[in-house]
């Protein structure tokens, strides 16, 4: 199994981002987790188009772009054209999430689809064949910062399990409360894709990313 770090913008110091990514792609990350939040999908706001446009000119890093908005369908063409390389929407934000996936996939982008903590992982079921990553959530999207939700563990190995019986080799990327506590359990569940935001960007980056390469050695990546 590939695995992957994708360390969140969200914590990162926004008063230096092109400093931020160079560091992070020299310590050994290839990818960068964009948290997209409206207002209304989730409590809070963060970033948009404009500014993945213009970063998108300072780093190579790979865009994971995760949409926390309403009506995805309507702006994943946007992002797309904005510079994500790939774009997971909320299957709680989609009327209809075949639509957005198509969408993506037509803009030549990998599609990823996320559910809430709170919702069960057998949501997934008519979609998991049709994706490439499914992102769960392991706290309330929203924040950094917050705390591993316990009974993630079990959704993660069912999720895992989903795909494995249907011969897929699906990336599941997980999200909220990934430090290193917590990583372990995660990557034995079946997780492949790791968010990190507090627990790269706060200290020292280059030790804080070293420690998720090393537990992502130990089982052979
Ligand atoms: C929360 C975001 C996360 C967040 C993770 O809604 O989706 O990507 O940045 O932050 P940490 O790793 O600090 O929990
Ligand atoms: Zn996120």
């Amino acid at each position: 199994m590939e695995y992957e770090l994708a360390p969140s913008m969200l914590s990162a110091d926004f008063g230096n981002l092109s400093s931020q990514f160079a560091e992070i792609s020299s310590a050994g990350a290839g990818w960068l987790h964009i948290d997209v939040m409206d207002g209304h999908f989730v409590p809070n706001i963060s970033m948009g188009l404009p500014v993945i446009k213009s970063i998108r000119s300072c780093t190579k890093l790979y865009f994971d772009t995760h949409l926390m908005i309403s009506d995805p369908l309507l702006y994943a063409e946007r992002f797309a054209e904005a510079g994500a390389d790939s774009i997971t929407f909320h299957l709680e934000a989609a009327d209809q999430p075949e639509k957005v996936i198509e969408c993506i996939r037509k803009c030549g982008k990998k599609a990823g689809i996320s559910i809430k903590p709170g919702t069960p992982a057998a949501s997934l079921e008519p979609y998991i064949d049709k994706v490439d990553m499914v992102l769960l959530m392991t706290v309330e999207p929203g924040f950094g910062g917050q705390a591993y939700i316990e009974s993630s563990t079990e959704k993660i190995a069912a999720v895992r399990k989903m795909a494995d019986s249907r011969g897929l080799d699906t990336d599941i990327e997980v999200d909220g409360g990934i430090a290193p506590d917590t990583i372990d359990r995660v990557l034995d569940a079946g997780a492949n894709i790791i968010v990190a935001g507090s627990a790269v960007f706060k200290g020292d980056i280059r030790s804080n990313i070293r420690f998720f390469e090393d537990a992502f050695a130990r089982r052979g990546k």
